[in-house]
């Protein structure tokens, strides 16, 4: 088989960009190896940056999104009980959120594929990159008992945390950068109409976090120690602390139900440098990670799948290298960006095990700043609704210019 760009991976990641090749007149394979159903069943994060959102409308995948999806200015913040405050992010910054699941982004992306008869071979197995940094990429894997292979000009590493294409990546070249926290996220979502905002809590029992879906859908966290078994937590066990971690208020105003799905996360912040080998881009959760706090991961995949599909665009449209070039430097500007403010929100919205009374009152401090500083509300604003995306100015041409003149000048 052959083609122009092989993509490792179903995710939303490899999804979009197969959807943003497509409109830009570039053939790509996805290689998945799990089922369609096995992606379908996955529930994730739900808040999308408006970035994100503009992205999904000009690929023409904003029409179910405008219609179920629910928009939004900022979220709340709330701790020790008391009642808490507004981050007003259209106010601060113009821009605002839509609470639309990656689940069915996901089925969106499925859908358009389908639509335009794009191919996504699922359940492939031992998929193997091959000569990544020659001219002559390609892909190897086991389907339905073949062996297949697949050549292609460049090769999109979208396979998340787990993946093989970051593995492919020389071990003297590769730089990875970790954090692990010690605690988790147990997650409830229910068929209950939700609170009217996006509401965190840090409270001495542990963070929580109530979220939304859809009228109709709710999505709530606590945070939970590391060891914590998902079958000692009933429904009613869930609720009762969820609502002993926020304000009286708020917790009366939460609305209980039965659960549709439990699960528990570990929160890590992990990012892989540099994002390009050869002919080989990693994008989306393959190159990093971020803990849940902020809502990042899924922005951050559309926005390297965004850089990427400009670079690709330039390459196959005036052959120029230059975007391809600065990909890495470019989606990791916005990377640590987001890695920052997630570990930012993580160390102020959670009580860490063994932290001292000092480390208390230091978090306490710069809640009550955030609280009542204008300027804190503004720049948490600016960081939680995410950067905008760098034009595709080519600096390298640039860099070449001011070379030449000053090679003229001697
Ligand atoms: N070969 C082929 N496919 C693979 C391989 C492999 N060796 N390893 C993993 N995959 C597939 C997985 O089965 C999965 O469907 O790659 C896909 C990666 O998808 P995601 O993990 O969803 O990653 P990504 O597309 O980057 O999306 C990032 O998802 O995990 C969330 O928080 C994250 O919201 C963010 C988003
Ligand atoms: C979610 O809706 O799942 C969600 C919302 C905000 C976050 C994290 C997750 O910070």
């Amino acid at each position: 088989m052959k083609t122009q760009v092989a993509i490792i991976g179903a995710g939303p990641a490899g999804m979009l960009l197969s959807e943003m090749l497509h409109q830009r007149g570039i053939e790509s394979v996805v290689i998945e190896q799990r089922s369609r159903e096995h992606v379908l069943s996955r529930i994730r994060a739900g808040v999308l940056e408006q970035t994100t959102v503009d992205v999904l409308r000009s690929n023409g995948l904003g029409e179910r999104m405008d219609r179920e999806g629910h928009p939004h200015d900022g979220m709340k913040i709330v701790w020790s009980g008391k009642e808490g405050f507004f981050i007003d992010v259209r106010r601060h910054v113009g821009k605002r959120f839509m609470a639309y699941g990656q689940t069915s982004i996901q089925e969106d992306l499925f859908a358009a594929c389908d639509r335009r008869g794009g191919v996504v071979l699922t359940e492939a197995e031992d998929v193997r990159l091959v000569d990544i940094d020659t001219k002559r990429p390609r892909v190897m894997f086991r389907r339905r008992g073949e062996e297949v292979r697949l050549d292609c000009d460049f090769i999109a590493g979208c396979d998340g945390f787990h993946g093989v294409s970051r593995k492919a990546i020389p071990p003297s070249v590769l730089r990875e950068f970790e954090k692990v926290y010690p605690f988790g996220w147990l997650g409830v979502l229910s068929e209950t109409p939700p609170l009217p905002d996006i509401v965190y809590a840090n409270h001495p029992r542990g963070f929580a976090l109530a979220s939304m879906r859809s009228p109709q859908l709710s999505r709530y966290y606590l945070q939970v120690p590391l060891d914590t078994h998902i079958d000692d937590w009933s429904d009613e066990r869930f609720w009762d602390e969820l609502k002993q971690r926020y304000p009286r208020e708020l917790a009366d105003a939460i609305v209980t139900g039965p659960s549709i799905e439990k699960s528990i996360a570990p929160l890590r912040s992990f990012v892989a440098e540099p994002m390009r080998h050869g002919r080989m881009f990693l994008a989306g959760d393959a190159a990093h990670i971020v803990p849940p706090t902020g809502a990042k991961g899924l922005n951050l995949a559309v926005s390297d799948v965004f850089y990427l599909s400009r670079a690709l665009a330039a390459f196959y449209g005036n052959g120029s290298p230059n975007l391809l070039d600065r990909y890495s430097d470019m989606a990791l500007r916005r990377v640590w960006s987001a890695v920052r403010t997630s570990w930012y929100l993580t160390n102020l919205l959670h009580r860490f095990p063994g932290s001292s009374e000092f480390d208390q009152r230091a978090q306490e401090s710069e809640l009550h700043y955030l609280q009542t500083s204008i300027h804190a509300q503004a720049a948490l604003a600016e960081q939680y609704a995410g950067l905008d995306f760098e034009a595709a100015v080519d600096r390298v041409s640039a860099e070449d210019d001011a070379t030449a003149i000053a090679v003229a000048a001697r």
